[in-house]
């Protein structure tokens, strides 16, 4: 068999992984198409982590994983909109894959490519996991994105695969977690904090900070052997499993500082190294779950500029955010979540695919620091997980973003950053983008 798709819960997945296995040619691939599945109370119960690291348990090599929306949503925690294709093989290089196929229309060869005019490519641009086409006026504007549905994704998987009729489609309906909507309940008290804080150290000791002081944790902390921010010491230049003690001793420290309805929020992705697939957002999940937090399902940052990945590969064009939380229920506004509206197309709105282009890149403004998630990522959750005068931590603040973004939506923020070297780059963007900001900074050696 060189491909097979199936579209069909969790449990059933796992049983055709393990089964489908040994049928698969060596050129084959098999596509999991993928649901969150959540329990009665909106906590995730298995989600796209859980399969992809079940897959290289049994012997897969993990490609990638494309998002799509979807018009059924579900609505636990907050109104999940997406479906994840997880893209699994057997052998990379024997791996049948026809890019040219799914190629995606350029917009305005001009705009994409500027002046690496010579990178454009005639039969279209790389495709990226997210998909989402688009419509356009011929001069870079999109005018409708368009929701591809479930039939238009399995065409293309079939498409890219060009396994012509050796292929194995397994489709069930699935019963959809549709939970009642929830207001916000009245927040905890907390302390007020008079003027934000950056703590230089390392935030594995958060004892400055009060207990039960925090409504929100939101942070894209470091990877494991992926980027030095030049400091000796710092979390991700260690063994895997000494990095993860570290991490967990982080988000254990998260989980005293927020008050009982609060939140943690942490922005990571899937990563691939020396063709070994690091499944960090999976060990996150399990270390927080150890620690006592309930894990409450995934957002999707939806980036237009993408990260290439090779030759036989879609591009990357999306992160995580994981959402875990201290009690079952946590203060969330979920108005604040629907009324974003990233798409040409209201089906897509309101749901868990956010596509936020980076503004504060440390490419676009050559700052030092390689790795800044936009200042709109984290005001949304601030806006969604906050109430104005609350306080947010940050336990890996690098150039200062959640801290801008907490005060531009009129709350605090404490935020913990290991290498000094980022103070002068962190008050150029406070005086910049939040002039008015009185911001102590403590903890310099
Ligand atoms: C991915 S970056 C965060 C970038 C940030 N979101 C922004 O927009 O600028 C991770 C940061 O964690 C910092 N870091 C590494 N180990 C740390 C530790 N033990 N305590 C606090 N910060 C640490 C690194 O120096 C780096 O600046």
């Amino acid at each position: 068999m060189q491909t097979v798709i199936t579209d069909v819960s969790y449990d059933r997945t796992l049983l055709l992984m393990r089964s489908e296995y040994e049928k698969l040619s060596e050129n084959g691939c098999f596509f999991a198409i993928v649901r969150t599945e959540y329990d009665q109370k909106g906590n995730v119960l298995h989600d796209l982590m859980d399969v992809v690291s079940s897959a290289v348990e049994i012997g897969y090599v993990y490609v990638n994983t494309i998002v799509y929306p979807t018009a059924l949503p579900q609505r636990a925690a907050f109104t999940d909109n997406v479906k994840y294709v997880v893209w699994l093989c057997k052998n990379r290089s024997a791996m049948k894959f026809n890019k040219d196929a799914i190629r995606e229309k350029h917009i305005w060869k001009n705009v994409e490519w500027g002046k690496r005019a010579k990178n454009y490519n005639p039969k279209g641009k790389d495709p990226g996991n997210v998909w989402i086409p688009t419509k356009d006026d011929g001069m870079a504007h999109i005018t409708e994105h368009i929701m591809l549905g479930d039939e238009g994704v399995i065409q293309r998987l079939l498409d890219m695969s060009g396994c012509g009729d050796d292929c194995t489609v397994i489709r069930e309906e699935r019963e959809l977690r549709q939970l009642e909507r929830r207001l916000p309940k009245e927040r905890l008290s907390a302390e007020k904090l008079e003027q934000s804080k950056v703590i230089f150290g390392s935030s594995e000791d958060m004892s400055g900070v009060p207990d039960e002081s925090v409504r929100l944790a939101v942070t894209s902390p470091p990877y494991w052997n992926l980027k030095d921010y030049f400091k000796k010491g710092q979390i991700g230049q260690e063994d895997y499993w000494v990095y993860l003690e570290r991490m967990k001793a982080v988000w254990a420290q998260c989980y005293r500082k927020l008050t009982l309805d609060g939140s943690l929020w942490i922005n990571i992705n899937i990563r691939i190294h020396g063709g070994r697939v690091i499944t960090i957002p999976h060990d996150i999940i399990k270390m927080c779950r150890e620690i006592g937090y309930y894990y409450k399902g995934i957002l999707i940052w939806h980036k237009s500029s993408g990260i290439p990945t090779g030759e036989k590969n879609i591009v990357d064009r999306h992160e995580y955010v994981l959402v875990f939380s201290k009690s079952e229920e946590f203060f969330a506004d979920p108005q604040a979540m629907e009324s974003c509206c990233d798409y040409k197309s209201d089906r897509m709105n309101g749901g868990a695919l956010w596509n936020i282009n980076r503004k504060a890149g440390s490419v676009g403004k050559q700052y030092i620091h390689p790795a800044i998630y936009p200042n709109e990522l984290v005001a949304r959750i601030v806006r969604a997980a906050t109430a104005p005068g609350d306080t947010v931590l940050d336990p890996f603040l690098g150039s200062g973003t959640s801290l801008i973004a907490a005060e531009q939506c009129g709350r605090r923020c404490i935020g913990f950053e290991y290498n000094e070297g980022f103070r002068e780059l962190m008050e150029l963007r406070f005086s910049q983008e939040i002039p008015d900001a009185n911001v102590e900074i403590s903890g310099l050696k």
